[in-house]
Order: C-alpha cells, then structure tokens, then sequence
C-alpha cells in the first residue's frame, strides 16, 4: 500500500486526480496539502463521505502523517520549496507543478544525488504528449527547422508551458537548428512577434479559455512540412501517466525528468 500527500490538493488538477486515486486499491491518500480551504475534509472535496483527513498547509502535518509519497500539483511560486523540502524530509515526490526554473532544477538533481529520496519531475502525464515528445526528437534530424505552438486555458500561470520547453530540450539534443533567435536580416516590427526563444527554437504560447493543454510541433524543409500534435480535451488525459509514475518510481534513479524515463519507442 502506497500512502500518498497530495500537494495542490483543492486546485483544479490536485482534485481531478484525488477523485481517481481514491479508488485505486494499493493506494491510499493519506494527507492533503493546499493554501486554501484549510480544515476542510478531504472527502468532500471530491463529493464522497467524510474522510477524517483534513486538509492542511503546514509542512508538519504532512510529515507526522508520515507518506511515502509526496504528489506536487501547487505551482511555480511554491513548488521549488515543497521539493526541498521533501528531499530534506526524506520522502520521494513525484512533481506535476510546472514553472521551475533551469536553475532550480539543476540545484534539485544536485542535492537529491546524496539524498535517500527521489525526485521524479513530470512536465507532462499524458502519454499522449509524451510520445508527442519522443516522435519529435525522432523526426528533428530530417528537417531544416522547427518552431512550436503551445496553447493552454486562461488560468494557467507560467509561460511557456513545461511541455514546450522539454520539447525544445529534447529536439536540441538531437538537432542543433537555430544559433540565435533572430537570422542577421530579420527584426522584430512588433516585440515578441517571433514569441520566445528556447534552446534552439521559437515557442508561441497561446491562453485562451476554452482550451486545455495543446502542442504542435512543427518540422519544416524544402517543400514540405510536418505537424505533430497533441491534445489534451479533458484532465482525465493525465492520469494513466500519473499512475504509470506512481507504480513505477522503485525503479527509476534518484532523480529523473519526464514520462519518457518509463516509455519505450
Ligand atoms: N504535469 C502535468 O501533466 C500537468 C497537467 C496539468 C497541470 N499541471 C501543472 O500543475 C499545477 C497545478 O495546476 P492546476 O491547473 O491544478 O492549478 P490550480 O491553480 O487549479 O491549483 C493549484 C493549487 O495549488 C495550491 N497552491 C498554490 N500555492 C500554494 C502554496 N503556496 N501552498 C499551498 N498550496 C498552494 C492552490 O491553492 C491550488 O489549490 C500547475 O503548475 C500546472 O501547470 C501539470
């Protein structure tokens, strides 16, 4: 049985995926941890009976809880500490929360080497996105350049998204396609018309409501491009992800990036 804290727990994510692991049998949730709706029965935030768990914002309640996993769906302005702090905690934690910086994450991979616990950092659950990813990174070599469109709902906090930029990341190690953001004739008439510039290559971020979580990547050359491209419709889309990860942590390192270090292609 694996005793889960869910970070994030009231916000939009922390709820979807708490009404599915509940009915998961070798899984119980066993703390919930928000900024809001504190004292609140983590039952009705999911329309079930009364839990007797409550949820909390302090650190020490989750540890005399005592989880052996740590699920973070809070945000970029909180998530950095909750890993800290969970590393320092010696529990492992699976991070869904989006918005750490380069920096962050190489002070993370740093500090989890002489740790006993893990950190499993997870841009994006949907399988679907994921292989969007992988197809990528595969197709990179055999074109000329490459640009992506993110498109994420109006709430969403940090641009560009985590998906986006670990696509750029993945699509750099395979293919180097642009030195600088702007070839030496081309301007900008408009600031930021070209849209963000990420290890190679232009991201457009577009926040709308109405949408959820969408990517293309877009290959071109001579003649001819390629669109891969993925939607997310519904946040149902993220949970197979979120239970591969969960069922599968013993056997990944001490620290790891991305679905793909469980998918093969
Ligand atoms: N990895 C994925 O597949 C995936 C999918 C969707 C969203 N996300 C990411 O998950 C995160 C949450 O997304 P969401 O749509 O549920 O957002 P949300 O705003 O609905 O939920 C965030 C929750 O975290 C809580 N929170 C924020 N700051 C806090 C703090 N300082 N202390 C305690 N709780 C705090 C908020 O009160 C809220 O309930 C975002 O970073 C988002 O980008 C990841």
């Amino acid at each position: 049985m694996k005793k889960i804290a869910l970070f994030g727990i009231c916000g939009k994510m922390g709820r979807s995926m708490l009404s599915e692991l509940i009915l998961e049998e070798d899984i119980r949730i066993i703390a919930g941890f928000d900024k809001i709706n504190i004292g609140t029965d983590i039952g009705i935030l999911t329309g079930r009976e009364i839990s007797g768990i409550k949820v909390t914002d302090n650190h020490e309640d989750i540890k005399l809880a005592k989880p052996d996993l740590i699920i973070d769906f809070t945000g970029p302005e909180v998530v950095y500490k909750n890993i800290l702090w969970a590393i320092d905690s010696k529990i492992d934690i699976i991070v869904g929360a989006t918005g750490l910086t380069k920096e962050e994450l190489d002070n993370v991979r740093e500090k989890v080497k002489k740790s006993k616990s893990k950190v499993f950092i997870v841009p994006n659950f949907s399988i679907g996105a994921v292989l969007m990813v992988m197809l990528s990174s595969l197709a990179a070599s055999y074109f000329e350049n490459c640009e992506i469109i993110e498109m994420h709902h109006d709430k969403k906090k940090d641009a560009p998204s985590g998906t986006a930029i670990a696509t750029s990341i993945a699509i750099n190690e395979k293919k180097k396609f642009n030195a600088s953001k702007f070839l030496t004739d081309e301007k900008e008439t408009v600031e930021g018309s070209r849209g963000a510039f990420s290890d190679g290559i232009h991201i457009h971020s577009i926040r709308l409501p109405g949408l959820l979580a969408h990517q293309s990547v877009i290959f071109g050359s001579k003649g001819q491009t390629l669109t891969i491209r993925h939607d997310s419709i519904d946040r149902s889309s993220f949970y197979p992800g979120l239970i591969l990860a969960i069922r599968n942590l013993d056997r990944l390192p001490n620290f790891s990036y991305g679905l793909e270090a469980l998918i093969e292609i």
